[in-house]
This record gives C-alpha cells, structure tokens and sequence, in this order.
C-alpha cells in the first residue's frame, strides 16, 4: 500500500529506537548500559496507583468527557494556581494522552501548509515531526554550548516572518537541561509583545524536576501580556514518573482548547479514564515527594557533570532541570579509535562507545546540535559512575 504523503514527511522517534536497541543487546546478554530512555527510573508512587485501583473498583471504566473528566480539570487548575499563579477555568483547560499528545492535538489543529514554527535547537526530537506532519516549516534557531542552549531575544526578532504560528519554549529542556530564568522569558516575551500573530507553546513538561539555585518560572506568568496566546503544556509523565499511563495537559484560550477537543473527539477520545484518576490523585495529593525525588536528580547531574568534563574534548554544562546532559565534543572529532576508524560525527562517537565501552547515549543529530550527545542520568548512582568511567576510558583510548 501507498502510505500517505503525511507520513513520509516524519520519521520514527531516534530516542526509542536506541531504547530499543538496548533491550534487544540486554536480551542477547551484553552487559549495556542505557543512557538513552527519557523516563525517570523511579516507580508511580503508591497512593497514585491505589487511586487507579479503586477507579476500577468504582467503575470508572467508561467513556469520560472527550477532552478530560470535570474532577482532572479541576485539580489541573488547582495546579496551574499553586505551581504558576495562573488561572484557568475548565473551558480552558485540556487533558490528552501524554504530552506528546498535548503536542500533535495542539500543532495539528492550527498548522497549515507554509506555517512557520521556531524551533530553538537543540530540541525534543518530536517538535520538528509534528510540525511537519501537519504540513508546516520548523524554522531551527541554533543555541549552542556557549550560550547555555537558550534561546537570545535577538535571534528571536530574527527568526520571526509573517508566517509564524508558534514560538516552542521547552524549560527546563530535553535534551539539554537547561532551563530559561524569569528574567530570561521577559527578555523573550518583549520580542513577542512586538509580533502579536505568534503564539507561545510552553512546554513545562520537567517543572518539578529543578535544581538548587534555579526558581522555575513560565512565560504566561512571567508575561501576562502573553496569556492568552500561550498554550501552557505539562503533564504527569516525568514530575510522577508515570510515563506509561499517558496523561498530558495544558491551559490556554478557550477556543484553542475547543479546537483541540474536536481533533481529539475523532482520533483517540477521552485519555483512559483510570490514567485520568490517578493523574487526579497526583494532583492533588502531598506533593513533598516531587522535592526529594529532585534531590536525588540533583546529585546524580553532579556526578555526571563532573566526570564527563574530565574528559579530554568534552565540554559538559551543568543544567538547571531535567534528567539530561547534553556533553558537547567538538575536541573529539577527527581522532581515530584503537581500530583506526575515525571520530567524524557525534553519530560515529556515540556507536563508538556502544561498541568499545557498552554505553548507549543518544547522538546530537537527533536533537539538531552536533557534535554533542544526550546522556539520561534517570538511573542508579552506581550505574551511572559505572557508564561514566567506560566513556572516560573509551575517549582516552582515541588518539
Ligand atoms: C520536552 C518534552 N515534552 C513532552 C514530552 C511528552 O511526554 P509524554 O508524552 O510521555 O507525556 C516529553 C517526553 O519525552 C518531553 O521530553
């Protein structure tokens, strides 16, 4: 069968391939570790899933509201208010199946051909797909290294035409961890106050997982003057580690949120209505666990931060958020491995160490910014010191 020209415009997630291939090496008994998955390696806490169990019970098993069931929505703007000084009411509030759904819904329902979607880069591997599936152009903006991978206002009154639809702001950010000060988001929604046509896709997906010394802040409320064209984007995948359940939501204007709902009432319906019970309990819940759970991120990006830059031509910044580091190598390239092939791409390094040092990491390609790699750190201290040291040996064996 022909496939559509849709989809021959997108390719399949980089990111889970390599989990894929990991599995598959596991499974043939290499001793693999995987630095690839974009999930934290912590369990759905109790209380969320007695929540789901009981929704069972209660029979809470059918066909909810396409676009989120009246209790989710409520704790949903409970939380915007407590997390974000934001409000929004239920007409403006949508629930979907995992933020990557919040994404396509979002992208799909306003993007048509010859739109433009800014798109600074290094960025989520789904951005520039979705954007293109729908027929629209991501128009990259590079952040490198140096500039922390943030986005400057000047490149921003740069990149915007008459054709922008969105601005995508991911903080804190996958694949780099970096995360935009409040100060930082004023300095962009200037920019923005300038050019009313654009709208703001907040995606705040990491919110909870920040460091010392870093105060999240999110452009809405940073900027009221962008409310009503932000779409603030979060969910319960990474802060919960709840990938599996999928449940994504957002605020914005109503008839955004409208539209949504009608893509969505043809596609998937309402997300599973147990995942929308427990994400409620998550909400509302004690929400102390998400701090302590920070901390243990925290010093993980410590350890790697500093044994990845003990690398000779390797350059590792130290993010704000996330479960990410984005180590560039620019100083790698162009030396040979001990079989004498060479180093000429962050693609050729990274199955380089899969190969010599048995650790999978993702290479920067797929995030729009070489030569660099993202390493996940959401794995045990003791894995983590253990990947750290292979990649260490394996770039002291290049010459
Ligand atoms: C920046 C960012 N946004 C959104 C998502 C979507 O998360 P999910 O669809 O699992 O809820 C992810 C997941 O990797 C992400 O990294």
């Amino acid at each position: 069968m022909q496939t559509s020209a849709a989809l021959g415009r997108i390719k399949p997630s980089p990111t889970l391939a390599i989990t894929s291939k990991v599995i598959e090496l596991k499974r043939a008994g290499v001793d693999v570790i995987g630095l690839g998955a974009g999930e934290p390696d912590f369990d759905t806490p109790d209380f969320i899933k007695e929540a789901a169990i009981e929704a069972i019970r209660a029979g809470k098993t059918k066909y909810t509201n396409v676009d989120g069931t009246a209790e989710l929505k409520e704790a949903i703007a409970a939380k915007f208010k407590r997390d974000n000084g934001l409000d929004y009411t239920p007409a403006q509030i949508t629930v979907n199946v995992g933020g990557k759904h919040t994404l396509f819904n979002a992208i799909v329902a306003t993007v048509d051909a010859g739109d433009e979607v800014i798109v600074p880069a290094p960025y989520w591997v789904s951005y520039p797909d979705v954007v293109q599936f729908a027929g629209g152009t991501p128009v990259f903006v590079e952040c490198g290294a140096e500039q922390n991978y943030k986005l400057k206002p000047e490149q921003l009154e740069a990149a915007i035409t008459p054709r922008t639809k969105w601005l995508i702001l991911n903080s804190p950010s996958n694949p780099t961890g970096a995360g935009y000060t409040a100060g930082e988001l004023k300095a962009l929604g200037e920019v923005l106050d300038r050019h009313p046509h654009v709208w703001i896709f907040a995606d705040d997906m990491y919110e909870h997982i920040t460091y010392e010394g870093f105060e999240f802040a999110t452009i809405a409320q940073v900027c009221p003057s962008l409310y009503g064209r932000t779409l603030t984007v979060n969910g319960c995948s990474k802060a919960y580690a709840m990938t599996g359940w999928r449940i994504g939501f957002a605020g914005g204007a109503a008839p955004l949120i409208k539209a949504i709902a009608k893509l969505q009432s043809q596609s998937t319906s309402n997300p599973c209505s147990i995942a929308q019970a427990a994400a409620t309990a998550a909400l509302n819940g004690d929400q102390s666990f998400l701090n302590d759970r920070a901390r243990a991120f925290q010093a993980r990006r410590d350890l790697v931060v500093s044994m990845l830059n003990q690398v000779n031509g390797m350059t590792c910044p130290r993010p704000e958020g996330a479960f990410y580091v984005y180590p560039e190598f620019s100083g790698l390239i162009g030396k040979k491995t001990p079989s004498g092939q060479t180093i000429d791409s962050d693609s050729t390094l990274v199955a380089y160490l899969l190969e010599d040092a048995k650790v999978a990491a993702v290479p920067g390609v797929a995030f729009g910014l070489s030569p660099a790699m993202r390493i996940s750190y959401a794995t045990s201290d003791a894995l983590l010191e253990q990947a750290c040291e292979r990649i260490q040996r394996a770039c002291a064996a290049l010459s």
